[in-house]
């Protein structure tokens, strides 16, 4: 899209004030020709006519007539300040919009740093733009204009002397633009650059210090710092090269000025009083050739600057809502996976997935990291689409739901937590505005968060900082968990939720979940067998592939990879419990699920 179609329906809105704007900007520089004119009356009438007494009503004209010039001007700059200031604000709020729109597959490509380079930087040149480089160029058209038509008028061939060199102006600021413009883009480009590599440091400062690296990252900045600093000097030196040639030929007009004037006066074919017009009106033709170098510069910058918003904007997106989204009251919480297959890139990470849970299940997934764990529940959640086979919610595929409906129906704890600079209250309460407290506290007991929140002076007023700075891992996974569970959707799933809290800490939680989680479907990831062997179906995941489903019993029984974790798990202490504790703890399990044969399942894909 073009910078200016792309540009006008933020403008539109303010077209009657802009229109106002550029009215006035018509009579400021017509008003512009009356002193000059007036001079010329001046020359004539008092010096050489010598009669002083006219040369109070001129002056008080010529007073009357600059600050009748000056009081527009001010409201000329004022409108168009405040219109790109509100038209800023609309676009910023629109991009800012489009990024709410914007789905994983955007943020895996798309670099922080590049996405406050639009917001901040490229945004301000857009404002730029419409705050004084729309103005100043039209005004300093208006002025040549009329200043041009109303010296032809005073003497016509001293007025084509004078703009005799217009045409180079014109041939030199046209080449300046051509030349400029790939340098700005390349700046921008760079200025993203250096942007990420400084988010990116500031982000990851606690790596950087603990591998010692603070001169590795220094030397990374530096280097795209100092590639910036020569992209800056190549379009510096692009129009470092014209803008003394044009400044040179538009000073040539003052010499042109001087010695065809003075030819002219002395041939008498020009009056001194009308010599004296051309004098103080040369600016408003020398000036507009002078800025048009700035001006052809400041548009180019504008140009590169919207088109790296235009192409952030218009990048589509592939999880789309569909036209017609399937309507229902409530999700049940059948969940089915159906020869789903499904790749980031051109390897596939999900292979030919089959299985069908209903609703109340728990669902074990164990397999090893990269096994595709994280990537089977984010097909749920519509965070990717499948490319093959479907995924099906209460019988219906998940493309053919509201997105957002979608989403408030299936709840995820991910596995790299995010938290939000708030208090603990505020980060449990996320999304839903006015809960009471009560339900609050009620989510955040069951995820354990009630425990260590007791021993915070200021308890869940606490302000955690950014990313949940101030909390260790596993209480910020339990935040997440409290976070979860307050939203309460028919379809959970815990994407590693509880890999760093202690095993006991885990059992209470997972004890006093089964209540809440009744009637719902609960994915339950993990690392540790424990962890998931209460489930009502475990799935083994290898390579993408569910290479062993069953209970805990079982899989026990198959002697395979989850027997041989199992026996791993217990021989080297990773269960945290005493081998004693453990035997225990399998009858319990035996007798869960005995209990829970009668729940339907379906384990052959
Ligand atoms: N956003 C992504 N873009 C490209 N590849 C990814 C992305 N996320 C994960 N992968 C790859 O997909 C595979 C499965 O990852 P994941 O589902 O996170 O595994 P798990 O959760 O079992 O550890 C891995 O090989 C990983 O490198
Ligand atoms: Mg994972």
């Amino acid at each position: 899209m073009n910078p200016y179609t792309w540009l006008w329906p933020y403008v539109k809105p303010y077209r009657w004030r802009l229109l106002l704007g550029f009215a006035i900007v018509v009579v400021t520089s017509l008003t512009a020709l009356i002193n000059p004119y007036l001079t010329g009356q001046l020359v004539e009438q008092v010096i050489v006519a010598r009669r002083l007494e006219h040369l109070w009503l001129l002056i008080s004209v010529m007073f009357s007539v600059t600050i009748f010039r000056m009081s527009m001007r001010y409201g000329m700059v004022m409108i168009f300040e405040s219109v790109s200031q509100n038209v800023i604000l609309n676009i910023r709020m629109k991009v800012y919009e489009r990024l709410q729109a914007f789905d994983f597959p955007f943020f895996d490509k798309t670099k922080t740093g590049d996405i406050m380079a639009r917001m901040t930087g490229d945004m301000d040149f857009v404002r730029h733009f419409v705050s004084w480089v729309d103005y100043n160029t039209f005004e300093q058209a208006c002025v040549f204009t009329f200043s041009l038509v109303f010296l032809g008028f005073v003497n016509f061939y001293y007025t084509l002397c004078l703009i005799a060199l217009t045409p180079l102006i014109g041939f030199f600021a046209v080449k300046l633009a051509i030349d400029v413009k790939p340098t700005f883009a390349a700046l921008r480009e760079q200025f993203s650059r250096v942007n990420s590599a400084a988010q990116e440091n500031i982000a990851g400062h606690r790596v950087v210090r603990a591998f010692t690296r603070e001169n590795h990252e220094t030397e990374k900045f530096l280097k795209e710092n100092a590639a910036y600093k020569r992209k800056a000097l190549d379009s510096a030196g692009v129009w470092a090269k014209y803008i003394p040639v044009l400044e040179t030929l538009s000073s040539s007009m003052m010499v042109i000025q001087l010695f065809v004037g003075g030819l002219f006066v002395i041939k008498e074919w020009l009056t001194l009083g009308d010599y004296f017009i051309f004098n103080s009106l040369i600016w408003a033709l020398n000036n507009p050739l002078r800025m048009a170098g700035w001006l052809v510069n400041d548009i180019e910058r504008f140009q590169a600057s919207a088109e790296k918003i235009i192409a952030m904007y218009d990048t589509p997106y592939t999880i789309k809502n569909p036209d017609q989204p399937v309507k229902l009251d409530a999700i049940q919480g059948n969940v089915e996976f159906r020869n789903v297959t499904f790749s980031y890139g051109d390897e596939p990470v999900l292979n030919n997935i089959s299985f069908r849970v209903t609703p109340g299940m728990k669902v074990g997934i164990i397999g090893p990291t990269g096994s595709g764990k994280t990537s089977l529940v984010r097909l749920l959640c519509r965070f990717y689409d499948c490319q093959q086979g479907s995924v099906l919610i209460d019988g219906v595929d998940v493309r053919q739901f509201d997105v957002q409906f979608l989403r408030s129906n299936v709840g995820i704890a991910m596995q790299d937590v995010f938290l939000h600079s708030d208090t603990i209250e505020g980060n449990i309460a996320f999304g839903i505005p006015d809960v009471p407290m009560e339900n609050v506290i009620e989510a955040a007991k069951l995820a354990d968060v009630e425990s260590f929140v007791h021993n915070l002076e200021q308890g869940y007023d606490t302000i955690i900082g950014e990313r949940g700075v101030g909390l260790s891992g596993g209480q910020k996974q339990r935040v997440a968990l409290a976070r979860l569970l307050l939203k309460n959707p028919p379809i959970m799933i815990l994407d590693d939720t509880t890999s760093n809290v202690d095993v006991e800490t885990e059992r209470h939680i997972f004890e006093s979940l089964k209540t809440y989680t009744h009637r719902k479907t609960m994915f339950v990831i993990a690392h540790r067998v424990v962890s998931v062997m209460d489930a009502d179906v475990i799935f083994v995941l290898q390579n993408g592939e569910i290479v062993e489903r069953g209970t805990h019993h079982e899989l026990l029984a198959r002697n395979g990879y989850y027997h041989t974790l199992w026996q791993h798990q217990r021989s080297t202490g990773i269960h945290g419990v005493s081998p004693h504790h453990l035997a225990a703890q399998a009858v319990k399990s035996k007798q869960f699920n005995a209990k829970g044969t009668n729940v339907a399942r379906d384990t052959n894909g």
